[in-house]
């Protein structure tokens, strides 16, 4: 319930949207809608997108982040990026997990694991998406799931490093479905995350640890989500490719 003891974020998913110039647009439209945010504002972007939205929001408020890295420092890997080639550029941030990469690219709970090591190891701030599919919150196993999730993708991973992970807790059925999970649902399994924390690792990290909801967020039931206790932001897809609505989604997290 120590909310003022960790650091609200928004972050925004593009996911496979937006060529370069409208990613300068849409970055454009963004910064001063959210230049007096009182969260961390995050946009990731495809990796096309990446060198226009580091130029873009040089100076800004808003960080930069991608939407994946490989678990290699180099190699034969035809198509990945590694995390140090992202650090090299200059990004901040990653999202790991997402649960498309786990649906469509065969991504397991242990190459997410390899990917957040990697990550963590070149400096990048891990985005660690975890989230039940419906199926399973169905056979009610959504807290079991997502603790194993939780502590598959965190194995190995310091307490020190820990202080670089976020979580979102993104429940499949949610995402781009427009069925929003309840607030009390939201916060429900945030809550379950942080006790897994706990348990893997202290209070004391539990406490500081951001999770973040994900799925559905828009300007209309964003400030719901983000009041909840256990609920310390947001990760966005559809409503962050809208200037207006996801800066109302930022100011949300700013009174909450
Ligand atoms: P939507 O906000 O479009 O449901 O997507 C959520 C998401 O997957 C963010 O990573």
């Amino acid at each position: 319930m120590n909310k003022n003891l960790r650091k609200a974020i928004i972050a925004g998913n593009w996911k496979m949207n937006k060529n370069r110039a409208e990613a300068k647009t849409l970055i454009e439209e963004l910064k001063p809608l959210v230049a007096n945010a009182g969260c961390e504002v995050v946009i990731c972007v495809p990796f096309t997108n990446l060198e226009t939205a580091l130029a873009a929001t040089e100076g800004s408020n808003i960080k930069v982040g991608a939407e994946n890295c490989h678990f290699a420092k180099s190699g034969a890997y035809t198509g990945e990026i590694s995390a140090d080639m992202l650090a090299e550029m200059g990004v901040e941030y990653v999202v790991i997990g997402h649960s498309e990469r786990r649906q469509y690219f065969g991504e397991t709970d242990t190459t997410v694991n390899l990917r957040t090591k990697a990550a963590l190891e070149a400096g990048l701030k891990v985005i660690l998406c975890v989230g039940e599919m419906l199926e399973d919150r169905e056979n009610n196993i959504t807290e079991e799931l997502v603790a194993l999730q939780t502590k598959i993708a965190l194995k190995d991973v310091t307490k020190e490093q820990l202080k670089n992970v976020i979580i979102a807790y993104e429940p499949v059925w949610a995402i781009g479905t427009g069925k929003t999970a309840t607030a009390q649902q939201a916060n429900e399994v945030c809550s379950l995350i942080r006790a897994t924390i706990e348990k893997v690792y202290d209070k004391e990290a539990a406490d500081a640890m951001t999770i973040q909801y994900g799925g559905s967020m828009n300007a209309a039931n964003a400030e719901e989500l983000v009041a909840q206790p256990d609920v310390d932001g947001g990760l966005i897809g559809g409503a962050s490719l809208k200037a207006e609505d996801f800066s109302i989604i930022v100011k949300a997290a700013t009174n909450g």
